[in-house]
């Protein structure tokens, strides 16, 4: 295989970024925010969408080879980013190997076709499901907290496990191309009315939210992550933890350990607040914080 010389994800003004899964939750957010920091966007996913900011929108499934090709190179040169955002989102929409099936291979395509197409980097949405506890289907405690990139995938969730093998598939992609690639691990994400109903779910019920360790994020919050990295001028490969610094109730953080994660060792001093998903590794590296929080919010208290 020829060796490809380094590329780097420090992309600037008018640089083109695919955006595949562009109708979901995070797309949706996600191409206004690049497009308004001076990006030029190519919006993709497989259900039809509207989406204002993007310079061109096309319909297709990224397991789908030929789709993929042609998303790579939409003005005739491959894009300069990808930002992989395609998949079944959650565990019980599918049966278990579908949802597996389909976002390993969706990964594969888009990322390794990436890789070959000469790709500048890659971004793509991993997920806190990824530690494994949050679809476990019986309550499994994390050996620490706040929880690293560091600690190992305990999934037995099909979902989790398609998880941890797209960042395989970036770690791959980045060895076999030389393009960087970084996933981001995000917990819940929300804004807007998707976030309150799930503030008043964990306010209704505290507990039933406790395979999730009550973290969150502001889907404003993702995008800027997500552009954090493209501008970054990373080289390799990288996992990142993404989480608001807080936790998605008013309930401390002390007291929900001691209820329910009372086996789980405690690393750090931990504010009241304080989340259990330790996005320190982002801050380090990138300089990203968050922006976005729900507690000054009178109607989310
Ligand atoms: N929203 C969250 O709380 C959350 C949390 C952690 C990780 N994630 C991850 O972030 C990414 C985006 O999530 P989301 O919440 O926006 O999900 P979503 O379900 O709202 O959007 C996903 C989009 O991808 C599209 N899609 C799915 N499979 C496709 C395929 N094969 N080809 C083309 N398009 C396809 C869907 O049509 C949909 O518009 C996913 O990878 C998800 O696993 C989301």
């Amino acid at each position: 295989m020829p060796q490809q010389e380094e590329r780097r994800a420090a992309l600037t003004a008018d640089d083109v970024v695919l955006v595949t899964g562009a109708a979901g939750v995070i797309g949706r957010v996600v191409v206004p925010y690049l497009a308004g920091s001076g990006l030029r966007v190519v919006a993709a996913d497989r259900e039809p969408f509207a989406s204002p900011k993007a310079e061109r929108i096309i319909v297709g499934d990224t397991r789908d080879p030929a789709f993929v090709e042609e998303s790579l190179r939409p003005f005739g040169r491959p894009v300069d980013a990808v930002v992989h955002l395609a998949a079944i989102a959650a565990p019980g929409k599918l049966p278990e190997d579908e949802t597996l099936v389909q976002n390993v291979q969706g990964a594969y395509l888009v990322l390794d076709g990436a890789g070959r197409a000469g790709v500048r980097c890659a971004v793509a949405a991993s997920s806190f499901a990824a530690y494994g506890y949050a679809w476990a289907g019986r309550d499994l405690s994390p050996p620490y907290v706040p929880i690293d990139e560091e600690q190992p995938s305990v999934a037995i969730d099909s979902y989790g496990l398609s998880k941890t093998m797209t960042e395989q598939v970036g770690a791959f992609a980045t060895r076999r191309w030389g393009m960087p690639t970084t996933l981001l691990r995000f917990p819940f994400v929300g804004d807007g009315d998707r976030l309150a109903a799930r503030l008043a779910e964990v306010r209704r019920d505290v507990g039933a939210n406790r395979r999730e360790l009550w973290a969150w994020l502001d889907t404003r919050d993702a995008a800027r992550a997500v552009y954090a990295v493209l501008t970054s001028g990373l080289t390799g490969h990288h996992v990142f933890n993404v989480a608001a610094p807080d936790s998605a109730t008013t309930v401390p953080t002390a007291e929900l350990l001691a209820r329910y994660h009372p086996t789980t060792r405690v690393r750090a001093s931990l504010g009241t607040f304080d989340s259990l998903v330790d996005s320190s590794a982002v801050r380090r590296v990138l300089g990203f914080e968050t922006r976005y929080g729900w507690r000054d919010d009178p109607a989310s208290a």
